[in-house]
């Protein structure tokens, strides 16, 4: 028990053997409740005194923290005591110092910890009480300069709390601990170089943490008035769990999310070394802010850019972007991060899924199809000149990041094809969400921010619930395939136009059109779907039918494609049919004479 630890510092063995156990031990088992009701009763020197004195709650940063601890972390001497008491007080939660409280449980200084059992057993003790601090009711919680260097700590602050760096210049440090002599680490040491080093160590962790706030020489109050404000204005990115049978990741959707691409991705990823792939289109707009995002927690990233366009989705491509992958030395370990739209994805995800069998992979797609579709599930692949997506692997990425504001350099008519495929979602499985998408279609295409991440999130929700349920597509009904409603004529049609030519979610527009229209003339659904269908795709100013292509095409070509798709079984075509809106199911009897005829009233010529 802290208690018992001698005050007094004793080198006999069993002594220290003693103190070290207790240090260590403060675990967060049975014996929590008497320790921390101990630590409480007897830390005065980190109890927010003023609480009872404080203001009315104040709501938005009450609502910004939604019930979760604040944890203020940075170098020592950035005044994190201080602030943080005096915050706790505007937010009318307790404080506590977690250096007091070891020091308290230890029973003597962190100086002497530091003397007596070396920095590896104080690291220990540390991670201990952070996390029994964090497990309790929310708080404001000051941590030592080293804490957050620690992989466990970060992560139990990454699930209990917000973090706040309270980041300061090296001269306002040094004359913040100018004079001290309770800092262990500069005991003896030239303070300006050893600032200078910690600055370089450990500016890279505390830049993991939620939010960063710039202290100077002003007045305390005036800092607690900064962390306060930015706490008020801090929005957290929205965040879908995707469980899969080899393991989970995350997609997180929301705005800036390239530019804390580093502090987002440090925690999935094994080794602080990955190649950027992307293309020469997306480069000049985002790569930067990628590319400074993972600078800022020192992840060294090199890049490679290829052709923009579906003609790189091809061998050629793909060999070159695996020798420029083993040209930049990568090793089992080190991530590939695609950077771009569903070309990009399917690319770089398969280099990554076959280099070294297998490199760890992440999708940060920028065009509204790849954020909703094309980054979540796995699916990687090039084309080869037999078809579309021909050669593939299941590759799962780490993490996905959708970052809404790539979509504003969008030119409309990929944010337009990109949508068809979040309408696809509430077409497949989900009436209300078609319903949702017909109120909110032309907000999401228009470009307000708050409509597309909403779509983005609802549409990969759904689709990580079927990836989920059929991970690899191997359900011999519905699963996974249902993701394929209008691809069947979707891939036909670009293959007879010209990848390229038509876009991928045009293609699929016109596809779910045909597939509605195929249901209602095989009896399954009301002749009325795929007239409403069809008038939301024209509202939203997608191709809803073949006839708004413009262009002459043949039935017969048409079938002849279908038949060298992949989701031809046993010689016969697989179609995706719906018996509503949000009611969709798989066949493979649909009568050859019933899709031909479908298609000359479509328009189609033999
Ligand atoms: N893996 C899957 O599960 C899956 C699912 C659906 C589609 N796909 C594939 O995705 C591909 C289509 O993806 P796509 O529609 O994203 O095409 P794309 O990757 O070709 O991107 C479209 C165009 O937009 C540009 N672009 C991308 N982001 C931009 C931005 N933020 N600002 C400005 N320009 C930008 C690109 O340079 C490109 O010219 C197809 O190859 C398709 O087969 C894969």
């Amino acid at each position: 028990m802290p208690t018992t630890i001698a005050k007094s510092p004793t080198t006999t063995t069993m002594m220290k053997m003693r103190a070290m156990r207790a240090l260590v031990n403060w675990s967060d088992g049975p014996r929590l409740a008497t320790t921390t009701r101990y630590v409480l009763a007897s830390v005065a020197m980190t109890r927010n005194s003023g609480l009872r004195d404080t203001d009315p709650l104040p709501d938005a940063a009450t609502a910004a923290l939604g019930g979760r601890s604040v944890v203020l972390v940075g170098l020592m001497g950035v005044g994190k005591t201080s602030i943080g008491r005096r915050l706790a007080a505007r937010l009318g939660l307790p404080f506590r110092d977690a250096d007091a409280e070891i020091e308290l449980a230890a029973g003597c200084s962190i100086a002497e910890i530091f003397e007596r059992f070396g920095e590896h057993e104080f690291r220990e003790g540390e991670r201990r009480v952070i996390r029994r601090l964090l497990a309790g009711e929310p708080l404001v919680l000051a941590t030592g300069g080293g804490a957050y260097m620690d992989r466990e700590t970060r992560a139990t602050i990454r699930r209990e709390a917000v973090s706040v760096w309270m980041r300061a210049k090296l001269a306002t440090l040094l004359r913040r601990v100018s004079g001290r002599t309770n800092r262990p680490l500069l005991n003896g040491r030239n303070p300006g170089e050893v600032l200078e080093k910690l600055i370089a160590e450990r500016h890279p962790f505390y830049a993991e943490a939620d939010i960063a706030v710039d202290c100077s020489d002003e007045p305390p109050d005036n800092t607690t008035a900064k962390v306060f404000a930015a706490i008020e204005s801090w929005r957290p990115a929205r965040r879908l769990s995707l469980s899969l049978s080899t393991g989970s990741y995350d997609v997180v959707v929301g705005k800036g999310l390239l530019a804390r691409a580093g502090a987002l991705l440090a925690p999935v990823l094994p080794q602080k070394r990955a190649v950027v792939v992307t293309d020469d289109l997306v480069a000049p707009l985002h790569l930067q802010t990628l590319l400074d995002g993972l600078a800022a927690v020192a992840i060294e990233a090199r890049t490679i850019t290829v052709r923009h366009g579906e003609a790189s989705k091809g061998l050629a491509t793909y060999s070159s972007v695996v020798g420029q992958l083993l040209d930049h030395r990568v090793e089992r370990k080190t991530a590939v991060i695609a950077l771009g739209g569903g070309v990009v994805g399917d690319l770089a995800g398969f280099a990554a899924a076959t280099t070294l069998r297998g490199l760890p992979f992440v999708q940060i797609p920028t065009t509204l199809l790849a954020q909703v579709d094309s980054s979540v599930g796995g699916k990687t692949g090039i084309n080869t000149s037999h078809g579309k997506n021909l050669l593939g692997a299941f590759h799962q990425p780490r993490m996905v990041l959708a970052d809404t504001e790539t979509l504003a350099t969008l030119p409309p008519r990929e944010l337009a094809a990109g949508y068809a495929e979040i309408a696809k979602a509430g077409l497949i499985g989900d009436g209300a969400f078609f319903s949702w998408c017909e109120a909110n279609g032309a907000a999401v295409i228009g470009g307000d921010a708050d409509a597309q991440a909403e779509a983005v999130l609802r549409a990969c929700a759904f689709k990580a619930q079927v990836v989920g349920d059929d991970e690899r597509e191997e359900k011999p009904n519905d699963g996974r395939a249902l993701l394929n409603l209008g691809h069947t004529f979707g891939h036909a049609l670009e293959a007879e136009l010209g990848y390229g030519k038509i876009l991928h979610g045009e293609a699929v527009a016109v596809g779910i059109g045909l597939a509605f229209q195929l249901s209602a003339r095989l009896g399954f659904c009301n002749p009325a779907d795929p007239v409403r269908v069809m008038r939301h795709f024209s509202e939203v100013g997608l191709p809803s039918e073949i006839a708004m292509l413009n262009r002459r095409i043949s039935g017969a070509r048409l079938i002849q494609h279908m038949r060298r798709d992949k989701k031809v079984q046993d010689g016969t075509l697989k179609f995706v049919l719906a018996r509503g809106i949000g009611q969709a199911f798989t066949s493979s009897d649909v009568p050859a004479d019933a899709v031909e005829a479908l298609l000359r009233d479509a328009g189609c010529v033999d």
